[in-house]
């Protein structure tokens, strides 16, 4: 296995590795597991394999958990389907920066993304290193945050666009959790600035030392949560990535954030997503 890192924050190309073979092979699986620890978001050209391939790589990380809205394909549980098509373009949208299913107790720990079908030109994914996000971040405001902790939501995102009845029976299914602002990366133990475009509010920024009148608590719910939620959109932090048929990316979810360039006219874009159970941030 040859591995080439393609930024200076994060991601590496993987080459001479059959994804089929790993799913089978301990020795060459773990050597991919240390390199995702390494590098958080790993790339493969050429992975002609079958679904049931690809579903028995991913769970070799762990369990694999479906989509409550994007849905998975019927005879491989846990495969979620992405798909675009000139009819339906934006039916469903990922050109956000986010980290997936934070909206989750526990979210995912990762993911593994192959491309079926892709346009030409566009349709990229971009990945940002979010423990380098945070490690950059003046220190004034790493001890603003360490204490604070924040409510994330599939109501205020995939439910926005539903009728209310549905709305609120799916956030009846997945109550907003609370997860820290700073998560400790349970194997690298990596600080990780952890807010995307899940995070609705702080839950503990109202408090005697942040706020004295209104204006400090407006400044605490906007404008700091918008300034850590941007630190995603800063290129020294991303790496891009091409698609072709037959590319693979696996990301550590709980290190990076996310999105995928919506820039290409009407087109097919199918990737399917096997999303690997995580922890509870901590
Ligand atoms: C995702 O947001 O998990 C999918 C990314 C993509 O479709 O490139």
């Amino acid at each position: 296995m040859k591995v080439e890192q393609l930024s200076c924050a994060l991601g590496a190309e993987l080459t001479g590795v059959n994804l089929a073979d790993a799913a089978r092979d301990d020795g060459l699986f773990a050597a991919i597991r240390a390199e995702l620890l390494r590098h958080k978001v790993l790339f493969l050209r050429d992975q002609d394999i079958s679904r049931a391939d690809h579903v028995a790589f991913a769970r070799r990380f762990g369990e694999l958990e479906g989509h409550p809205v994007a849905g998975s394909d019927p005879e491989h549980p846990g495969l979620v389907r992405i798909y675009k098509s000139p009819e339906q373009p934006n039916d469903r949208y990922e050109n956000s920066w986010h980290t997936d299913a934070t909206w989750r107790e526990s979210p995912p720990m990762g993911a593994v993304l192959r491309c079926v079908e892709c346009p030409p030109v566009g349709g990229d994914t971009m990945w940002a290193n979010m423990a380098l996000a945070y490690a950059q971040l003046p220190q004034h405001v790493k001890d603003l945050i360490a204490p604070l902790r924040a409510r994330h939501s599939i109501e205020a995102t995939f439910g926005a666009a539903m009728p209310i009845e549905k709305r609120l029976a799916l956030r009846a299914m997945y109550p907003d959790p609370e997860h820290p602002v700073v998560r400790t990366h349970p194997e690298t133990s990596e600080k990780v600035l952890f807010v995307n475009g899940f995070v609705t509010h702080f839950t503990n920024f109202h408090t005697p030392a942040n706020v004295r009148v209104g204006q400090d608590y407006t400044q605490g719910r906007t404008q700091l949560l918008d300034y850590l939620i941007s630190q995603a959109a800063i290129p020294e932090y991303q790496v891009r990535w091409r698609w072709k048929p037959n590319s693979v990316a696996i990301w550590d979810n709980r290190a990076t954030q996310h999105y995928a360039v919506m820039d290409y006219g009407p087109c097919h874009r199918k990737m399917e997503r096997a999303g690997i159970m995580g922890d509870k941030p901590f």
